[in-house]
């Protein structure tokens, strides 16, 4: 299957797309060691809690490279690996994805430097592989969900430019269109940063896919005119009681769509499941620069001096979540068996 993806691994040097040029603008990045991907990952050329996840492997494997380069060997190696860890851990907050691919990079490596940093490259890209992998089965698992002519509303940018490729609701809406269903999709603006107008509608017109554009404001009267046949959204993180963080915004589309009942589905990998947090209330939420909400594309429409709040996610109680949809099938409330779910992954 040819699928696109946001990052590109050739000769050493990570390849990204520049997400906060886009849809204006296609132009991709290189970075060459884990300053220039942390970096990365923090001023949100590339986001998405897969993607940012992908995208710190390969943060570590350059950190990797660049000291076995320098003649580092064993324990000096392994010492630099632990800090560009540590330094792309730092980037973002709330995506648990960035700490589980960083977990995985942090397994020990061989104590021949190059045979190490050639390892700890085939590893990310492992890493990269399987989230397209496993992007994929979550489209077919929820390709299921999607009655034929559906209208599925999506809130932030769950898609190929937030993954390995695919994307997990936008794979969720690729996997129906794969089934022959006709379906089409409204994306939600979301403000501030405007991943639904700017990259949900970006990939999925560049696909064929018909996507309409709504202001965030006007999500919950669609569902009202009987214009939305079901919700998916991707997650940040999941806590172990089905609790989910995920774009500001996604707790209010919730609430919206349990008042008209309609299915709310979240559409994530295992990687974005948090074993280690019991309820969404331990999730740690990004506050951004309040400038994100003063300005549009560098434009003030605040008054100057005016105070702004920007809380980067929300979290969606799990009774308003009707469904998660995972690489390994669709988990329904009661979500008693998330940990299970990743007991097994770890077998
Ligand atoms: O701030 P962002 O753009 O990184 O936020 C992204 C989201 O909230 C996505 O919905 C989430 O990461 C799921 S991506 C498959």
């Amino acid at each position: 299957m040819d699928v696109f993806s946001p990052l590109g691994w050739r000769d050493g040097v990570l390849h990204l797309l520049d997400q906060r040029r886009l849809p204006t603008e296609e132009r991709w990045i290189e970075c060459r060691d884990e300053a220039a991907v942390a970096e990365a990952i923090r001023d949100m050329t590339v986001r998405g809690a897969p993607a940012i996840g992908c995208t710190a492997a390969f943060g570590v494997a350059l950190a990797a490279l660049r000291a076995a380069e320098s003649g580092a060997g064993g324990p000096e190696l392994r010492r630099r690996v632990g800090a560009a860890a540590d330094l792309l851990a730092a980037a973002r907050p709330t995506a648990v994805n960035l700490f589980w691919a960083l977990a995985e990079m942090r397994r020990p490596v061989a104590d021949d430097p190059g045979h190490a940093a050639e390892e700890l490259a085939a590893r990310a890209v492992g890493i990269w592989r399987d989230d397209i992998a496993r992007c994929v089965a979550i489209g077919r698992a929820g390709a299921a969900l999607v009655p034929d002519g559906a209208t599925i509303l999506t809130h932030c940018n769950a898609g190929a430019l937030a993954t390995g490729g695919y994307g997990t609701a936008l794979g969720v809406v690729r996997g129906a269109v794969e089934a022959k269903k006709r379906v089409r999709v409204l994306a939600d603006e979301t403000r501030p940063f405007l991943q639904g107008a700017r990259l949900t509608a970006w990939e999925l017109h560049r696909d064929g896919i018909e996507v309409l554009l709504i202001a965030d404001g006007a999500a919950a009267w669609m569902m009202a005119r009987g214009e939305v046949t079901c919700v998916v959204v991707g997650a940040d993180r999941i806590a172990m009681n089905g609790d989910v963080a995920n774009k500001i915004g996604t707790y209010g589309v919730a609430l919206a769509a349990h008042e008209h009942g309609l299915p709310f589905y979240v559409a994530a990998p295992l990687s974005t499941f948090d074993p280690n947090c019991a309820h969404g209330g331990l999730i740690p939420i990004e506050e951004r620069d309040p400038d994100e909400v003063r300005r549009i594309a560098g434009i003030a429409i605040a008054p100057a001096g005016v105070g702004a709040l920007n809380p980067a996610f929300d979290v969606t109680p799990a009774k308003l979540v009707s469904a998660i949809i995972t690489e390994r099938g669709v988990v329904r409330p009661p979500f008693a068996s998330l940990r299970n779910l990743l007991t097994d992954e770890g077998s």
